[in-house]
């Protein structure tokens, strides 16, 4: 029998995965589920013919450098690529997969709960009732911004944004999309398309980002950019942190120009930004996009696929270098 090929898996995967992982690889996991350094990055590339990271291992340049040649294939348990290199990696000859498609419900659903919860005052109505300071009601009490009818602005109508648009349908929102190029009819379900940021974002009760981080999109949404939506607006970011500039959404926030957000990415993870803790009206998640349980075993089942068909010598399905 051939020797089967090496995989590291520096993240605790689910279970499925890793049993999967363990019957088709030799694999090395990381069950102390730690976040590897760029050293240990490079380190483990000598030891390995192929890893399935997540978008906490950051392949740079720098590291992309130094990764030893036994190293073919980064097979990504992620849709987001921006923790990888591309052009550095290709240029290694070494092979860059993701996983699209497969997550795109998840983080529609979470996108949901954060546009809703920041509307309707999630984080202060739980605050109050969990900490038994709920003493009063009142027609005039805790009331938030309607979303049903409301205008909803996409950035990014792939995958995540389309999945995203077909839920604020059901909530009977006018939907507004801001994409390179128009979708076909089938593809838009009567969502008005923008040729550029700047004209969906007037347009944009609520503003919801699917957009990938790239060098085009980094602080996407400055303070420019924030200011060009309706006063009393809600942004919403499932998508990445480095879109928003985050000293411009917490001055929106404060001069009362946004009237919430909805955050479950930060230009630093993990941890997020402490100075948005103080405004109960920016409803935070920790990064839980994708994170159900069906989702992780479609997104380590699409990584394997992946790397199945890079070992039999076929181009991966979704092949980035
Ligand atoms: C993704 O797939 O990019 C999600 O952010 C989880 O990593």
């Amino acid at each position: 029998m051939p020797q089967r090929p090496r995989l590291w898996i520096p993240r605790r995967l689910s279970d499925a995965t890793l049993e999967r992982a363990q019957r088709d690889y030799d694999c090395v996991i990381n069950w102390d589920d730690t976040e590897s350094d760029a050293d240990t990055l490079v380190r483990m590339s000598a030891e390995v013919d192929a890893v399935l990271p997540c978008h906490s291992e950051h392949f740079s340049a720098e590291v992309a450098a130094r990764l030893d040649p036994r190293l073919r294939i980064i097979a990504n348990h992620s849709v987001g690529v921006d923790h990888c290199d591309l052009a550095a990696l290709g240029a290694r000859g070494i092979m860059v997969t993701n996983t699209p498609d497969v997550l795109s419900d998840a983080t529609a659903e979470i996108a949901m709960l954060l546009m809703l919860g920041a509307a309707r005052r999630a984080v202060e109505g739980d605050t109050m009732v969990r900490q038994g300071k709920w003493d009063v009601w009142s027609p005039s009490f805790m009331v938030g911004k309607q979303v049903t009818g409301a205008r909803v602005g996409i950035i990014g109508m792939g995958r995540v944004g389309r999945a995203f648009a077909a839920r604020a349908r059901g909530f009977g929102m006018q939907v507004h999309y801001a994409n390179r190029t128009r979708l076909s009819p089938e593809l838009e379900q009567g969502a008005i398309w923008h040729d550029s940021v700047e004209s969906l974002l007037p347009q944009a009760d609520f503003l919801s980002l699917h957009c990938p981080a790239t060098p085009q999109t980094r602080g996407l949404m400055n303070a420019d950019r924030l200011a060009l939506m309706p006063k009393g607006a809600i942004l919403v970011n499932t998508a990445r942190g480095a879109l928003v500039d985050e000293a411009a959404l917490l001055a929106a926030i404060v001069s009362g120009h946004l009237s919430a957000a909805g955050l479950d990415c930060f230009q630093v993870e993990p941890g997020g930004n402490p100075a948005f803790a103080a405004h109960p009206n920016i409803f935070m998640l920790p990064h839980i996009g994708s994170a159900t349980v069906s989702t992780r075993d479609a997104m380590g089942f699409r990584a394997l696929d992946n790397l199945d068909a890079f070992f039999r010598g076929e181009r991966p399905r979704d092949a980035l270098t």
